[in-house]
């Protein structure tokens, strides 16, 4: 399956000093930005993490806490983030915020980590959204790391994130149902990624 063509400017990341404290980063899809996160998206995530149905498909603990008990955490965490993860706000070109995308676990002496989204935002599901924001982050993890594989597991019953990863190159390595509920994990090799990239670069310079 051919993964997603790019524009000019996808995978490619803007950096520049906000309020000369320090760097900001912004990876240009061709429907998404990924950004920073920033305090401005704070509302939507609380929001987010009391969702029932998001809590379920992500198969994560709803939060029971008030924003006023998530907002100290929030922030230190923005101040401070965790050294073996990386996440960003997914944007839309107008600059809405729809969800968050990140890889964690980046594990350096096996050069791979985990990969993680969620579109909070349901007027945004299945309209390829996910499979641009997939396909921008693992470019630009591909591009600017040393990682040769991206992992990530979803439940079975996700059929939607299953199909939106195999657009994007994923093929599952594993289906562990031993426990409740059943997760498909899924991979991504860089050398497949990049067999990928050169057909798709020959086929764009045969049009
Ligand atoms: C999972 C998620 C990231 C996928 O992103 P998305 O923007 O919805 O996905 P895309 O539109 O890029 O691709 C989804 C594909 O599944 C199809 N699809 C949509 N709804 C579907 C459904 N209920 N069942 C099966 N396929 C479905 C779409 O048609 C599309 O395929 P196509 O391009 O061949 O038409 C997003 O829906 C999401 O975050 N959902 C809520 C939280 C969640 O599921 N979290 C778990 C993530 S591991």
């Amino acid at each position: 399956m051919p993964l997603q063509r790019s524009n000019p400017l996808s995978g490619r990341v803007t950096v520049f000093e906000e309020f000369g404290l320090r760097s900001s980063i912004m990876i240009n899809g061709n429907k998404v930005r990924l950004c920073d996160k920033n305090l401005t998206n704070a509302v939507n995530d609380y929001a987010w993490r009391i969702d029932p149905e998001l809590a379920r498909l992500d198969a994560a603990p709803l939060l029971n806490i008030s924003f006023t008990e998530y907002l100290p955490n929030y922030a230190s965490e923005l101040h401070h983030p965790p050294p073996a993860k990386q996440q960003f706000a997914i944007l839309t070109s107008n600059g809405k915020h729809i969800g968050n995308c990140t890889y964690y676990d980046i594990n350096e002496s096996k050069d791979e980590a985990e990969l993680g989204l969620m579109i909070g935002n349901r007027n945004y599901w299945g309209k390829g959204y996910g499979t641009d924001v997939v396909t921008t982050l693992v470019s630009y993890i591909f591009d600017k790391t040393n990682l040769k594989r991206i992992y990530l597991k979803t439940l079975k019953s996700n059929q939607r994130a299953q199909k939106c990863f195999n657009k994007c190159g994923f093929t599952p390595y594993e289906h562990r149902s031993s426990n409740r509920p059943s997760f498909v994990f899924m991979e991504l090799y860089r050398t497949k990624w990049q067999q990928n990239k050169d057909k798709n670069d020959d086929e764009s310079k045969k049009e």
